[in-house]
Order: C-alpha cells, then structure tokens, then sequence
C-alpha cells in the first residue's frame, strides 16, 4: 500500500496529518499498538521538522507486510551538519518556531529512536530527504 501528502513550509497546522493518517491505517491493519506509536513519534517530528525547517515537502509511505519505509523530502536550506544536527538540544528553529512550542531539538534523536533505520541526507541550499523504516 502506498500513501502521499504534501506539506508547505510555515503552516503548522498541516504537521500531524500524514502521522495521523498512516496510524488510522497501520491500526486497521493490526499492527501492534507500540509499534504504531514508534512510528507516529518518528513521522510526527519529520512532519514538524518540514513545516519548522523547509519551503515545502513530500511524504511517501510504503506499506508491506514486513515493513513501513517513510520517505520524506523537502525543498528547503538543507542540514549543514548532519552529525551536529542529530545531537539533543541542538536547534536552529527560529525564535517565532519556539514560541509556538517547537524547537526543542529532540526531533531527529527521537526519530532515530523511534525507527529501526534512519537515513538522512541533505544538500545545502537544496533541501533534505530523510528515510525511516519500521519492522512489524
Ligand atoms: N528538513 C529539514 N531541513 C532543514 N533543516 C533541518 C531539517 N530537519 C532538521 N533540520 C535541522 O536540524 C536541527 C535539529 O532538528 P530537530 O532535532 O528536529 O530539532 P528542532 O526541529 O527542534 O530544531 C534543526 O534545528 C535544523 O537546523
Ligand atoms: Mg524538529
């Protein structure tokens, strides 16, 4: 099965949508409920981090019966370093994004705990593609 969403950059009010579509679907298809949660943690904040960080993006989700693989690439100014993006605390969200409750920079560690691979590339200028999969 697969699923599609767009999101635009700046509209917080579209972050969540994808996630919570992907568990209505992942819920009627049985799959255990902690599972579900890891996943919708994980999709939740790459969702946010588009809205927060980029111009516009897209979301494609991949349903097997092993698997879900997340793709989610955005048009945006990319993630100079990666490695320093990844560790907790680290955030360059504006101050508008922390007044609204985000930019706390727990959104790319707890993706990485939340998925069973995580794969992050980006070019500066361009925009970033971020690939997560979850084993049921
Ligand atoms: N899609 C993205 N495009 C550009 N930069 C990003 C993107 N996702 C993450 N980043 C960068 O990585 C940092 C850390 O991300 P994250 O851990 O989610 O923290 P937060 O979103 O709270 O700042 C962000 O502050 C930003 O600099
Ligand atoms: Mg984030």
């Amino acid at each position: 099965m697969r699923l599609s969403f767009k999101i635009e950059g700046g509209d917080f009010t579209q972050a969540g949508q994808a996630s919570s579509e992907v568990k209505k679907v992942l819920k009627q298809l049985g799959i255990d409920a902690k599972t579900i949660k890891n996943i919708v943690i994980a999709l939740y904040e790459a969702e946010v981090n588009i809205v927060a960080h980029a111009y516009r993006g897209t979301i494609d989700v991949e349903i097997d019966d092993k698997k879900i693989t997340i793709r989610l690439t955005d048009e945006g100014p990319g993630i100079p370093d990666i490695e320093m993006a990844m560790k907790e605390g680290f955030s360059t969200a504006s101050k508008k994004v922390r007044e609204m409750g985000f930019g706390a920079g727990m959104g790319l560690p707890n993706i990485k705990k939340n998925t069973d691979l995580m794969d992050i590339k980006s070019t500066v200028g361009v925009g970033t593609e971020l690939i997560m999969v979850n084993y049921f």
